[in-house]
């Protein structure tokens, strides 16, 4: 049974962090978009991204930083006014859809060059699951390239964390099963896309992340800042998963 997360509670309390692009900028998953799209696309001016359960659109706001028209989709109107403040604080221009991704609006569909979702398509089971990873090409013309961005299932710095909050009773979040690629991969066959090589995220920054810095935010303190060394073996242990998916032409 999925246990639903009450996406609202979460954007009220979490800080705005203005440093959160540049932080974005450095990781593997981003710095493989920014390549993908370079040698597909030669250019992010004037493209159509689609960000899909986009909360504030963090990956988006960095396709709008380079010059791409961007979208983002997602069911919280508080989430969605609060990425508007932050795209208008920068001058970035953004289009709004509210709307869910297992009911697409007619307006969104086979319409974009990129889409993509960071920490969307793990808090479904079973056939939503299925679906979920669908929509991304549902939106997407064909010749275009879905970003799939998820928790790796064989990450154990982030398995472990987990672990300790469900034990406590602290999970803040409802449903969130990681993915392994074989599955996302089998996923977006099924959904008619072509999967190219899975990207793992540092392996490192997740130890520093779900480890370090959880246990110095316990103690009160500022955690450390989040390295990105690429170490290509151990980074399958890894937390971010991203997989790049082609919608045939
Ligand atoms: C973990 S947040 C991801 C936010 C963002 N991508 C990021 O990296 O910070 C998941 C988001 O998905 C949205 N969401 C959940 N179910 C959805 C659905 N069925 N359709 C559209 N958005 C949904 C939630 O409102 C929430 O903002």
């Amino acid at each position: 049974m999925e246990r639903p997360t009450d996406w609202d509670a979460q954007w009220r309390v979490e800080p705005l962090d203005p440093a959160a692009p540049d932080a974005e900028e450095r990781t593997p998953r981003w710095r493989a978009q920014e390549r993908l799209v370079l040698e597909r696309f030669g250019s992010f001016a004037r493209l159509q991204v689609v960000e899909l359960g986009a909360g504030r659109g963090l990956n988006a706001f960095l396709y709008a930083r380079r010059g791409a028209r961007v979208t983002l989709l997602d069911v919280s109107t508080l989430v969605l006014s609060q990425a508007e403040e932050l795209f208008g604080a920068h001058g970035l221009a953004v289009e709004l859809v509210e709307g869910d991704v297992f009911d697409l609006p007619a307006e969104v569909r086979e319409r974009f060059d990129v889409s993509m979702s960071f920490g969307l398509c793990e808090h479904f089971l079973a056939e939503r699951r299925r679906r979920v990873v669908g929509s991304h090409l549902e939106v997407l013309r064909p010749g275009g390239i879905a970003m799939i961005g998820v928790p790796n299932r064989f990450a154990p710095a982030y398995r472990l964390w987990m672990g300790v909050l469900k034990a406590r009773g602290s999970w803040p979040l409802g449903t969130e099963v990681p993915f392994s690629a074989r599955e996302l991969a089998t996923l977006a066959r099924a959904a008619g896309g072509e999967p190219l090589e899975p990207v793992y995220g540092s392996f490192a920054a997740s130890v520093v992340n779900h480890g370090v810095n959880q246990a110095l935010f316990k103690l009160g303190r500022k955690g450390l800042s989040v390295p990105q060394p690429a170490v290509p073996m151990l980074d399958r242990l890894g937390y971010e998963l991203l997989l790049p998916v082609v919608r045939p032409g």
